[in-house]
């Protein structure tokens, strides 16, 4: 077999916010592929890094009063440690906020330019007159043009899902400072993308790309390639556009160059040639795992912006569709959008890994993580069916034989077959279709079972004559296990490093057998999974509203429609705050005592400690759910919630009801 050279990329994920599930199904997929390469014997890196500039970065750094540098390092930290106890085996973990990168994007830029790539153009844009700055489309709120609906974002309606440009917006606002926006003339530089089209063209049809990817970019090379706007005015957090003082590299032309500047990174630590991946006539392959909302950057721009700079081109692009939870996109009212953390606070990686391998195939479509589902396959197929195999066979061999295996495999055609299907589960590997793999890797599990049962350890135990068997049988057993773990090795890597400790071997793809060999005492390989972890990591999930902070300004997706009998079950009532009070350990927390008519007041937490000193609360009257069942939380019982609107954590506003009216009044 020939030793391939393969770099793999995840797509960077931004330095303002938490790792959560929904980035998980990626890393999951790439590092599964990545530990089979590996595994089988290729020069195989993986790298990643945090993109780390942009506007919503720097502003989210001046709101919590530190430096973006401040920001975006505790955030590295946080992700690479999320990452980390997630199994997920980067090579190289950097920042797009680094000289390699700054070194990459100016000479990408340069090769664009001296090749007449760049073009300058004035725009109009909004400009918040009191920040003084220009505001992306994501930072302007106003009516929808088109159906009317209030405060929605500057280029598309949540409501009624028009797209439009933020000057169509019916009474804009700056989302930043809440002043009008005025339209402001600047000069902008542009890629010619449409220079490019052959180009793209030609690597389009090279075959390797996704079906339902070559798709869309055909609809877009048909709707004719738009030049791309690559600069951005100051102040923006970025890289400074070489003899362009004042203007930015806006930061989709960096992000994708933070994975060279990963690679080179790596090189230079670990003496590995970066020409030989990275030069234009380059043998080796390169693929980038990403979702399907990025697919434009990545197979429009970036092999332009390769071109222009004279290296080579992705090998492919392999695109992945979203995560929904129960069948819904993870809502944080539902407790759904779950942050790496809290998952691992509750439940063991591995399971995810499992099920999101379990649940992947290599095209488009969204997966499902259905948390009943995730129980019963994880139990059934991990604890039950796989662990299983080992520890019906390991106690009698450190009981009876001293820990030593047989010399000789009873069945060796069964375990030949076992060593054949690895072909077709390698296939799998190699074409992600990671749901297969599993399935051919299940089936073999469920016939090592079925041999155990035929053989009937447990009663040869009882018959003296029937020693040596008893050995063999579970020496047979034993060993299937052991190619069933070389080939989830990729999928599960922490139980496979605990098996290599228990048999005292390496865990191999395709391994010759185990033969008069000791093995070491069965410790369990792994819990079941409870439903009460999974409730609990719902719950904190729950909490973590109140906790939580988002990179954009607003937390919630576009919301369902409810029956008028689901919304006559809330129990709106108004309240007169008595008493609002700080929280020890608590970061958003304010603790409220809310008086709404009855003998007892409520005790509520509210996440509002950003918005409101207690003393601007104590005394006012505002709207809470009153039936809401009570919620056991870090700092005391929580009974009730109270009504805030608003786009972020400092920028909420707690409801009020007009003069006259009275605590404990229903809201009808
Ligand atoms: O969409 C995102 O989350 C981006 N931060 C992905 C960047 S991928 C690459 F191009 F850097
Ligand atoms: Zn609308």
């Amino acid at each position: 077999m020939t030793k391939r050279k393969i770099l793999v990329t995840s797509a960077l994920p931004y330095a303002n916010g938490s790792i959560h599930i929904g980035h998980l199904v990626e890393y999951i997929q790439t590092d599964i592929w990545v530990r089979f390469q590996k595994m089988r014997g290729h020069e195989c890196y993986y790298v990643c890094a945090d993109d780390a500039h942009g506007t919503p970065i720097m502003l989210r750094a001046q709101k919590q009063g530190i430096s973006p540098e401040d920001m975006i390092a505790h955030f590295k930290t946080e992700h690479q440690s999320d990452f980390a106890d997630f199994s997920i085996g980067f090579d190289n973990y950097y920042s797009t906020h680094s000289p390699e990168t700054q070194h990459f994007s100016n000479l990408i830029y340069q090769g664009l330019k001296e090749k007449g790539h760049i073009e300058r153009r004035v725009v109009r844009h909004f400009y918040d007159p009191v920040k003084e700055m220009f505001l992306p489309d994501r930072f302007i709120r106003g009516e929808c043009p088109k159906c009317g609906a209030e405060d929605q974002y500057g280029d598309s309606c949540e409501v009624c899902s028009k797209t439009y440009n933020p000057t169509d917006l019916k009474n804009p606002v700056s989302a930043i400072s809440g002043a009008k926006p005025i339209e402001k003339d600047s000069e902008h530089l542009f890629v010619n993308l449409s220079n490019f089209e052959n180009l793209l063209q030609e690597w389009v049809g090279s075959g390797t790309l996704q079906p339902g990817v070559v798709h869309k970019l055909n609809e877009w090379f048909e709707s004719g390639l738009q030049s791309w706007d690559i600069s951005r005015d100051a102040p923006y957090f970025g890289f400074e556009i070489p003899d362009e003082p004042g203007k930015y590299f806006y930061v989709w032309l960096d992000a994708p160059v933070g994975y060279m500047a990963s690679f080179k990174n790596l090189c230079d630590r670990e003496g590995i040639d970066f020409d030989e991946f990275w030069g234009a006539d380059s043998q080796a392959e390169l693929y980038h795992f990403i979702g399907k909302d990025i697919i434009y950057f990545h197979t429009l721009f970036w092999p332009a912006m390769l071109a222009g700079g004279g290296f080579r081109k992705p090998t492919a692009v392999f695109v992945h569709g979203f995560l929904t939870v129960d069948g819904h996109k993870m809502s944080k009212t539902r407790g759904t959008f779950i942050n790496a953390r809290t998952y691992l606070n509750h439940l063991n990686p591995e399971y995810l890994r499992y099920y999101f391998a379990a649940k992947s195939s290599h095209g488009l479509e969204d997966a499902d993580l259905n948390l009943d589902d995730f129980l019963h396959r994880v139990n059934a197929d991990l604890v039950g069916k796989t662990v299983n195999i080992a520890s019906r066979c390991a106690g009698f061999i450190t009981k009876h034989f001293d820990g030593q295996l047989a010399a000789e495999l009873p069945e060796m055609a069964l375990y030949q077959q076992f060593i054949e299907d690895g072909k077709l589960i390698a296939e799998a590997y190699e074409s992600r279709d990671y749901n297969k793999v599993v399935r051919e890797i299940m089936a073999l599990a469920a016939q090592a079972n079925q041999y155990i049962d035929e053989h009937k350890p447990w009663l040869m135990v009882k018959q003296k004559d029937k020693a040596a068997e008893l050995q063999a049988v579970c020496t047979q057993g034993l060993n299937l296990f052991r190619v069933i773990m070389g080939y989830l090795a990729p999928i599960l890597p922490v139980m496979t490093e605990q098996v290599e400790a228990f048999l005292a071997t390496p865990i191999t793809w395709q391994p010759e057998p185990l033969l008069a060999h000791t093995i070491n005492r069965f410790k369990p390989l792994m819990k079941r999974v409870e439903e009460k972890q999974i409730a609990a990591m719902i719950d904190a999930s729950k909490e973590s509203l109140a906790t939580l902070s988002n990179s954009t300004p607003s937390l919630e997706q576009a919301s369902e429609t409810i029956s008028y009998d689901d919304f006559s079950k809330v129990d709106l009532r108004i309240a007169r705050i008595v008493k609002a009070e700080q929280v020890e350990g608590a970061k958003k927390l304010l603790q409220l005592t809310l008086d709404i008519g009855e003998e007892k007041p409520r005790t509520v937490f509210a996440g509002i400690k950003d918005a409101y000193t207690p003393e601007q609360l104590t005394g006012r009257l505002t709207v809470m759910v009153a039936n809401l069942a009570p919620r056991k939380m870090r700092f005391g019982v929580s009974e009730g919630m109270v009504l805030a609107a608003g786009p972020g954590q400092n920028d909420l506003f707690i409801l009020s009801p007009d003069e006259g009216a009275q605590a404990g009044m229903r809201v009808k």
